[in-house]
């Protein structure tokens, strides 16, 4: 470790205070970014292979041009007319097949926020259903739902996520693990009628991203949300992780095979300028608006919707999502060919742009291998890759590069992880 780094460590732990979370035992100093590259303050380039709010990538100079133009024209809040922000929600609501209106936000745990006190004003209920291994955001209301227990908590129950790979169902056939897990969300809305509190909804993210992206049984969430609405609740899906085309599709919903009354969004929207949204069925954010005359100082901004507007002319001109199911299969397959060879990888999972790589201690018993996954986001970085662990028990190796990596940047990473694996395996 270099003398400067010690020294802004010192600094940052006096100004930041101690304790936060830093990736890698080395930290990276990053000073400058550029499409998937991001460069070190030693000299060094990296190639992020981990960021998925630069989805247009890193300093792309449309978002830059439109944001610098804004910001040297006007910004207010949203109490006045304005109609660049009337634009840019009537085309993110056109991204959906359903009628929608906009709430817009700064951040995904507001939108997922929002999402909640709309759900609790739409159907009269209180009660939320998430998963286990969930992260929605870090507020007292959304905080309730990180790794929330299965029962216990007045108004919050989850339930175990669905997963084919391990846990108590993966022995079954795919039709009765998807019965297994439905039978929970079942019990979860059972609980609550038995202490009399009435459903509001299930939020979940239609991949599980933070879970650790399982695959999930097919039918799942379709089930899910037949079962919520039947119980008088609202199907909210956060797309924070698995919106705006990371997947190849424009929402995670799609590949889930379901259709949410409500959609969180957030990280990608603005490449980097806090822009989030709740977006749902017109009559739900008709009564939110009626009943809390909603106000956030910094949302729904002309700022935010020069980003975003920037964001989607980018998505639409560059033909993103094309390349992001190009080279996302080319990504996996590359990934199948490698853990083919290597048994510290027991499954290679995801869709589009979103890649996870499973270390095990062993194939046959699927112990998780939190520390391998670790030391390969280490090795990796150390040849210049940046990614990270995670999921339920930190041993998916995530790969989410900004959705501007092409075949090239897949063949550089693929031949490090070769490398990676071979050093692992002496
Ligand atoms: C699925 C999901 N939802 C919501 C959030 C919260 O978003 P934010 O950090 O912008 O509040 C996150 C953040 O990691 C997330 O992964």
């Amino acid at each position: 470790m270099t003398r400067s780094i010690d020294e802004l460590l010192a600094r940052r732990n006096r100004f930041l205070g101690r304790g936060a979370p830093l990736f890698y035992a080395e930290p990276v100093h990053l000073v400058r970014g550029e499409g998937v590259w991001l460069y070190g303050a030693d000299g060094r380039r990296y190639m992020d292979l981990y960021n998925n709010v630069p989805c247009v990538g890193h300093a792309h100079p449309r978002v830059v041009e439109a944001l610098s133009r804004q910001a040297a024209t006007h910004n207010v809040h949203s109490r006045y007319l304005d109609e660049k922000i009337i634009d840019y929600a009537e085309r993110l609501a056109g991204l959906h097949a359903q009628e929608m209106s906009v709430v817009f936000a700064c951040s995904g745990t507001e939108a997922n926020e929002i999402a909640m006190r709309m759900a609790r004003i739409g159907s009269g209920g209180q009660g939320f259903i998430c998963t286990n291994a969930a992260y929605h955001g870090n507020s007292a209301e959304v905080g309730k739902l990180t790794h929330a227990p299965l029962r216990g908590r007045r108004d919050v129950h989850a339930i175990p996520f669905p997963e084919r790979f391990r846990g108590p169902a993966k022995d079954l056939p795919e039709s009765e693990q998807c019965a297994f897990f439905l039978a929970e969300v079942d019990k979860a809305i059972a609980d609550f009628a038995q202490q009399g509190i009435p459903l509001a909804g299930m939020l979940v993210c239609p991949i599980l991203a933070n879970e650790g992206l399982p695959r999930i049984p097919k039918g799942f969430m379709a089930g899910a949300a037949e079962r919520v609405r039947a119980a008088g609740g609202l199907f909210i899906c956060d797309e924070v992780q698995a919106g705006f085309c990371r997947t190849g599709h424009w929402w995670g919903y799609q590949v889930a095979e379901v259709v949410p009354d409500i959609v969180t969004s957030g990280k990608p929207m603005g490449n980097g300028l806090p822009l989030a949204a709740c977006t749902a069925r017109r009559a739900l954010v008709d009564r939110f608006r009626e009943q809390t005359r909603y106000f956030n100082t910094f949302a729904a901004s002309p700022l935010q919707a020069a980003a975003g507007m920037a964001v989607l002319d980018v998505i639409e001109a560059e033909d993103v999502r094309g390349n992001v199911n190009r080279t996302g299969a080319l990504l996996r397959s590359g990934c199948e060919a490698l853990a083919n060879g290597h048994a510290c990888i027991g499954d290679v999972r995801g869709e589009g742009l979103f890649v996870g790589l499973e270390w095990v201690k062993d194939r046959s018993s699927r112990e998780a291998d939190r520390e391998g996954a670790v030391r390969a986001a280490n090795l990796l970085k150390s040849r210049g890759f940046l990614v990270s662990n995670a999921g339920a028990l930190g041993n998916v190796l995530k790969i989410r590069p900004p959705l501007v990596f092409n075949s090239e940047h897949a063949g550089l990473f693929l031949e490090a992880l070769d490398s990676v694996l071979e050093e692992m395996g002496r």
